[in-house]
Order: structure tokens, then sequence, then C-alpha cells
């Protein structure tokens, strides 16, 4: 079966863009790929996180792959820390990477812009995630658009290890939804909906109450005009918004225009707030179950006891090829 790794980090509320473009489709290919998903803490510290908050945030992004419908018997689910091999291998591609390649990431350069003091975890934070999948050979890797760059790295990383020490990595694949790949902010048509933004009501919480979801979509900037059409060039903020309602309701974008056809924007927002809290709330009742039982430690330690033995032996092997004394 072919390899699929993917990881989120828990720095923050997790939203309806980390959904849509990631975790949907890791419960997807559960069905047909051998599945690696991580909650990834040791990238959460690259930029300062309180103890508590990031204890509880790691539980909470746990518990929410298993509410969205992974299941702990299909995947392996644990927490990136888990698993030593991650920092280890993690810094030999950091050996491996250069600067330049690093400084031209767009990531590095939004987080540490117009910033006085930039950690360095966060300059080499791509050569980790580089480790995170080569540590399992994974061949595809379920992400947003906003990590396609990181993945060329991965890419350019594994081919430069394979030329200089022979081949060892298999050069992973990104898999990113058609629609969805990049969920823009509710009040920003221009910007990508984040964790991190620090307005609140630009974001959809998955853990968001139903009413705080309506009052959010409500409030949702449209562009100007009134007609419900995908033209993400000209009508960025309803685009974004019928791409949501097609994850949601399991509609084709043809189908959202069609229904909504000289209604303007007032019946398509309803509805749309509807659809994404009938999609949200079996999440969150599950989530509270899950939350309440304690079930998700058994559950990351069952998950890093399954990930463990292939971490360690390509970690060893990878230092052997680096040439390494490998204890005896
Ligand atoms: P993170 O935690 O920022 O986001 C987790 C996943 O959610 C996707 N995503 C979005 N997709 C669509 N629209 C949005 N607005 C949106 N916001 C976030 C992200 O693309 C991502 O797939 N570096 C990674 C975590 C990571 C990782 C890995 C991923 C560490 N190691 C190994 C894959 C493989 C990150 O910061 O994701």
């Amino acid at each position: 079966m072919p390899r699929v790794l993917s990881g989120i980090q828990p720095s923050g509320q997790l939203t309806l863009g980390n959904y849509i473009g990631a975790i949907q489709n890791f419960v997807k290919l559960q069905e047909t790929h051998e599945c690696f998903f991580m909650v990834v803490d040791l990238h959460a510290i690259t930029v300062p996180q309180e103890p508590a908050a990031l204890r509880e945030q790691t539980e909470a992004v746990a518990a929410l792959f298993i509410a969205a419908g992974i299941d702990p018997n299909k995947a392996s689910v644990f927490a990136q820390s888990h698993v030593a091999p991650h920092a280890e291998l993690g810094w030999l591609f950091t050996t491996l990477a250069y600067m330049g390649e690093l400084e031209r990431m767009t990531q590095f350069k939004d987080k540490s812009s117009g910033k006085d003091s930039v950690g360095a975890g966060l300059f080499v934070y791509p050569t980790l995630m580089a480790a995170d999948i080569l540590l399992y050979n994974a061949d595809l890797v379920p992400v947003g658009d906003d990590q396609k760059q990181h993945l060329e790295l991965t890419r350019d990383l594994a081919q430069r290890f394979n030329q200089r020490y022979g081949d060892m990595f298999t050069v992973p694949q990104p898999y990113i939804p058609k629609v969805g790949a990049r969920i823009m902010s509710l009040d920003d048509g221009t910007k990508k909906m984040s964790k991190s933004n620090p307005n609140p009501a630009s974001y959809i919480a998955l853990l968001d109450p139903p009413d705080v979801i309506r009052k959010k979509i409500s409030r949702a900037t449209t562009d100007s005009g009134r007609e419900v059409k995908f033209n993400p060039a000209e009508k960025p903020e309803v685009s974004n918004l019928m791409s949501i309602f097609s994850h949601c309701a399991d509609l084709t974008l043809e189908e959202i225009e069609a229904r909504y056809e000289g209604q303007g924007y007032g019946a398509f927002k309803k509805d749309l707030a509807e659809a994404v809290v009938s999609k949200l709330e079996p999440l969150q009742k599950r989530y509270a179950e899950i939350r309440s039982s304690g079930e998700i430690h058994d559950i990351l330690k069952q998950g890093a006891e399954n990930v463990s033995v292939i971490a360690h032996q390509t970690l060893r092997e990878a230092k052997e090829r680096m040439g390494f004394l490998l204890p005896r």
C-alpha cells in the first residue's frame, strides 16, 4: 500500500481551512493508503507557546483528527515529539539545506516580516518537515496550497541526499484538493484563513458553536454586485464562500451557481451557514465524547509505537550512509 503522511500544528484553534485543505483528505486516504497523521508539536514551538496551552492544544488536535473520522485502527495518529527520530533526522537535513533556499520560503518571509527578532527554529522549520515526511518514505502528502513550497524543498532534499549517499529516500508527491486548497479569510478574500489571525471573525474554528458560525458567516465580507458566481480573480470573497459551501454541502460549484441564480447573497449566505453548522455538529459531538473519555492518550501511545520501528530504521540507515560510527 502506498504511504501517506501529514501533520498539523497544535498552535491554536483548528479552522475550517485546515479541515477542507487537509483533514478531509486524511479521512479519505486512510481507506486506500497506509497513513501516518501527526500533531507536529515540535513545529509549533518555532513561535513562543505557553506550556499549558501547548499541552492542551496537542491533545485537542489529536482528538479533532479522530472526531473528523480518522480511524486509529486504520491510520497511525501520534505526536511528533513522541518519536525522537523526527528531531534527529531534522538536524541531518538542516545540514543538507542551503541558507538561500530557506530564505526563499514564503511562509518564513510572511512569519518573520516586520519582526525585530525571529527565532532560528522558524528559519529551519522546513528541514524538520522534510524529515517528518522522509522518515516514513511517504509517497503522498495531503496538504493545502500553502505547504506546496515546503514539499518542493522536501523533494529537493531527498534528491540531494540520494545523490550524495545513494538512493534511499522516496521523493514524495503533494496531494492538494482541487477546490479548497486555500480557504480565504472571512474578512479579507486576499488572505488565507488562519488560526493565528488575531481577529476570530476572520476564521471559522472547528469548535465554534452554531450561533457563532451563523454570525461569522452573515458578517463575512462579500464582493460588490449580487451574483453568486465562481470567479476567484474578480469575486474572491464570494468564490471563497462557494468553495466552503461546495465542501460542506457536497455540491459542485455549478450546482451552487444554478441554485442561487438571481437570488443575491442573502439566501446563499443563510444556506451556507446551515451547511457549515450541519457539517461540524457531528464532529463537535464526537470531539466532546473523545475528550471526556481520555482515550486520546492511548491512541497517541499506540500510534507512536506503530511508527517507531520504521522511524528508527530509517534514521539508522541515513546515519550509516552519512558516515556516522554506529554503536555496536
Ligand atoms: P498547518 O498546521 O499550518 O496547517 C495544517 C494543514 O492545513 C492546511 N491549511 C489550509 N488549507 C486550506 N486553506 C487554508 N486556509 C489552510 N490553512 C491551513 C495546511 O496547508 C496544512 O496542510 N508545516 C505544516 C505542518 C507539517 C506537515 C509536516 C505537513 C509539519 N510536518 C509533514 C505535512 C507533512 C503546517 O504548518 O501546517
